[in-house]
């Protein structure tokens, strides 16, 4: 696709791309399209695992590696930020990690500590972030900032666990931190997105049977990494300035679905 300008002169920090299935990496590259220029950061333990190097180099980005549950990190990040634009005009956070689902503890039995730090990475993050991105003046008036979420956040998805209350955490933070940037005309949002293969998601136990069961009900299919990535490119632009405090749901109209011809053929089949 070609790009339309949709944000030349904007200047942000993307959050979370870790390889070249990562939601964010597909957003990076959706917003060099555009004509956004940007820092992209991840936690200093990604940098043995990933190739940030080859996207920062593809899309003409810096790198700064920060932790996100370091208010340390976040200070440094975003005072580098500040430095080098001025001022940025957009975060996208795309972070999340569930520890007690990776290691498979169940959700009556979970580890405490363990979901702490799942709450602290992927929902108390965008708290810091939105915090110190405004603490240090690199945040402008005008802005958007914009994280990833997913359906479990409102609805029981069992193998989702922990995870779904990290989501609706994040979703009340982004109504409530909304609703204070709102003054300064700065938007926070949502995306709610269709299950997707990456690192992230695979990581999650029965992930495949979720993934081909939200395909076989949304009317439009699963949303894939490269659409979520244009979709996230309408929400920096100027073009959504009046959208705030939402959560958006990008997965092919799954939400609004109960049941299709297609997951009642395959049910009428297994049970007869
Ligand atoms: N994959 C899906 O099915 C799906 C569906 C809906 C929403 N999401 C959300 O999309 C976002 C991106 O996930 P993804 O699927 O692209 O997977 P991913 O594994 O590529 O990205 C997750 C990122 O979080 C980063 N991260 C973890 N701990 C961190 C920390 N302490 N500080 C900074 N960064 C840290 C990882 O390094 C990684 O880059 C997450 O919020 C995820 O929950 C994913």
């Amino acid at each position: 696709m070609n790009g339309h300008g949709l944000l030349k002169g904007k200047k942000g920090v993307i959050f979370g791309a870790l390889n070249d299935s990562s939601i964010a990496w597909k957003i990076a590259e959706a917003v060099h399209r555009e004509g956004g220029q940007f820092i992209l950061t991840n936690a200093p333990v990604a940098q043995r695992l990933g190739g940030l190097e080859e996207l920062a180099t593809k899309t003409g980005a810096s790198i700064v590696w920060a932790d996100a549950t370091s208010d340390e990190d976040l200070t440094k990040l975003f005072t580098e930020a500040k430095t080098l634009y001025g001022g940025i005009d957009f975060i996208v956070h795309s972070i999340g990690m569930g520890l007690n689902v990776r290691k498979n503890r169940p959700y009556d039995d979970l580890n405490y500590e363990w979901y702490k730090k799942s709450l602290d990475i992927s929902a108390i993050s965008l708290h810091r972030t939105i915090h110190w991105a405004n603490e240090t003046g690199a945040l402008k008036d005008g802005g958007s900032v914009v994280a990833l979420s997913y359906i479990g956040a409102q609805r029981t998805f069992s193998k989702y666990s922990e995870m779904g209350d990290a989501k609706a955490l994040l979703e009340s933070i982004v109504r409530s931190y909304g609703y204070r940037l709102g003054k300064r005309k700065i938007r926070v949002n949502t995306i709610s997105q269709s299950p997707t293969m990456t690192t992230a998601g695979s990581g999650i136990a029965g992930f495949d049977a979720m993934f081909k069961f939200a395909e076989r009900i949304a009317p439009l299919g699963n949303a894939d990494a490269e659409s979520c990535a244009d979709y996230t490119v309408s929400l920096l632009s100027d073009l959504t300035r009046m959208v705030t405090m939402q959560t958006l749901f990008h997965d092919g109209g799954f939400s609004t679905m109960g049941i299709s011809d297609e997951l009642i053929a395959d049910l009428a089949e297994v049970y007869s």
